[in-house]
């Protein structure tokens, strides 16, 4: 089957930076109903984690994490870029593709012993992703999977993460 949600994808070249191609999500997003597809097929991949809560880095993380959980009936808690949560955080630091960048998480936000599956939009280097899982253990949490609708396997962020299931609805090879 011709993948509709590669169809929904925008690449544009030379964004944010020379040499990168972004993927732009927002055709999805436009689209209700593969909006809901999208959505269903991450909480499918979340259930059969048997996952407890879902975890979403900002910003698209939120976007694409928050309909999951609410489909799910799960809890969502939000990894925040710095200086953003009220409350004592834990904090974590990583690369992305292009800079680097740190988040936080507020410490009361995971339950010891909790199932979680990171949302998000993209999987690149794993920077955020990695961040995340350290976040996520540091509060008890067990990271059981990690959803997104786009993964670049030949930046090989899954090598940086082994044994972790990872779940995508597109993968990009090559530029
Ligand atoms: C982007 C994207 C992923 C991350 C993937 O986030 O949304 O979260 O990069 O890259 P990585 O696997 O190399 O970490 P970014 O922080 O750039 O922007 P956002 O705030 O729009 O989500
Ligand atoms: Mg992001």
């Amino acid at each position: 089957m011709a993948n509709v949600f590669e169809d929904h994808i925008a690449s544009v070249k030379d964004f944010p930076n020379k040499g990168i191609t972004f993927r732009d999500i927002t055709p999805i997003l436009q689209d209700g109903k593969l909006f809901r597809e999208a959505t269903h097929q991450l909480a499918k991949y979340a259930k059969s984690r048997a996952a407890d809560v879902i975890v979403g880095p900002e910003a698209r993380g939120f976007i694409v994490g928050c309909p999951v959980a609410t489909e799910l009936g799960l809890g969502f808690v939000p990894a925040r870029k710095p200086q953003k949560l009220p409350r004592e955080v834990k904090r974590a630091s990583y690369d992305l593709e292009y800079g680097s960048n740190i988040l936080e998480m507020h410490k009361d936000a995971i339950k010891p012993g909790q199932r979680v599956v990171i949302c998000d939009d993209l999987l690149a280097t794993a920077g955020t992703l990695r961040a995340c899982k350290e976040l996520v253990e540091e509060l008890g949490g067990e990271l059981v999977g990690a959803a997104f609708y786009i993964e670049l396997p030949d930046l090989k962020g899954k090598e940086k993460l082994p044994g972790l299931d990872v779940f995508s609805l597109v993968q990009y090879h090559g530029a």
